[in-house]
């Protein structure tokens, strides 16, 4: 589904990914661990458009993809979601949904003006489609709530389902789990869980390692910009390296 080939991005004289590589597969649930500052957030960066590689290439689909902005990406279907929730707090959970909407016809005034029964029926499939998906990640009974009232992991549900709006075929997730109770975890989880069985790629971002051994395979361990290996669950904490990177980093 997605690839990065030898991925290089140096902020001034720091390599933040030095070489980087790794396969999203189709239908997978991909688990990127590793220290802190290893650059998976920088990676996302770079996967979903926000940032320009050095050099290197990324690939959605077989189709090289350096250079697109995430708008475009997201037409491609490719959607990312951040470490910090960027929901609009004092929109409502449901208005947060609709402006995650691709644009619509009724953003141009003269459109607006000269077919106003289309766009009429674009925001009722636009609704529509906003109560399906809050329904689906358990959020439709606070649809009128101002987002700013959600739990953690309420906001994160949120921005899965902003990004489900777009359509996508793979959502790259950076620590879903961050800043959420154990309960709310496990049904953030489940919710992924049952994303991917309908069809969706995930590659997530993850620190609970309890996330990773039930939701990832394959799991890919990054340190210093690289990867550093990958594999199972049990492959990757077997792996002596693995260990010596986080134990390094503690130390
Ligand atoms: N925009 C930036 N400008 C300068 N340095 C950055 C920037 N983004 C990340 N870095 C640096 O790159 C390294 C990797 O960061 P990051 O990708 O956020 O790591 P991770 O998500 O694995 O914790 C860190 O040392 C960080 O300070
Ligand atoms: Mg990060």
């Amino acid at each position: 589904m997605l690839s990065a080939d030898k991925v290089c991005k140096s902020f001034g004289g720091f390599h933040a990914l030095a070489g980087c590589s790794l396969t999203i597969g189709a239908g997978s649930i991909t688990g990127i661990i590793g220290p802190n500052g290893a650059g998976k957030s920088t990676l996302f960066n770079v996967l979903g458009g926000l940032m320009s590689p050095n050099s290197g290439d990324v690939l959605l689909e077989g189709r090289r993809v350096v250079g697109l902005r995430p708008d475009q990406l997201a037409r491609l279907g490719l959607v990312r979601t951040f470490q910090i929730s960027r929901e609009l707090g004092e929109l409502t959970v449901l208005e947060n949904m609709l402006l995650a909407a691709p644009a619509q016809s009724g953003e141009s005034v003269w459109r607006n003006f000269l077919t106003p029964a289309r766009v009429r029926a674009e925001e009722g499939a636009c609704q529509e489609r906003a109560r399906t998906l809050l329904q689906r990640v358990n959020l439709w009974q606070l649809a009128n709530e101002p987002a700013k009232n959600l739990s953690g992991g309420q906001k994160k549900l949120l921005e899965i389902a902003r990004a489900l709006m777009l359509d996508p075929k793979i959502i790259l997730l950076d620590e879903p789990t961050a800043g959420v109770s154990p309960l709310m975890s496990k049904l953030l989880a489940e919710t992924i869980s049952s994303l991917r069985a309908g069809g969706l790629t995930f590659a997530i971002i993850e620190h609970d390692m309890d996330i990773i051994a039930t939701l990832c395979d394959p799991i890919y361990v990054l340190a210093e910009g690289r990867t550093l290996t990958s594999g199972s669950y049990r492959e990757v904490v077997a792996n002596q390296e693995v260990m010596r990177a986080y134990l390094g980093k503690a130390a």
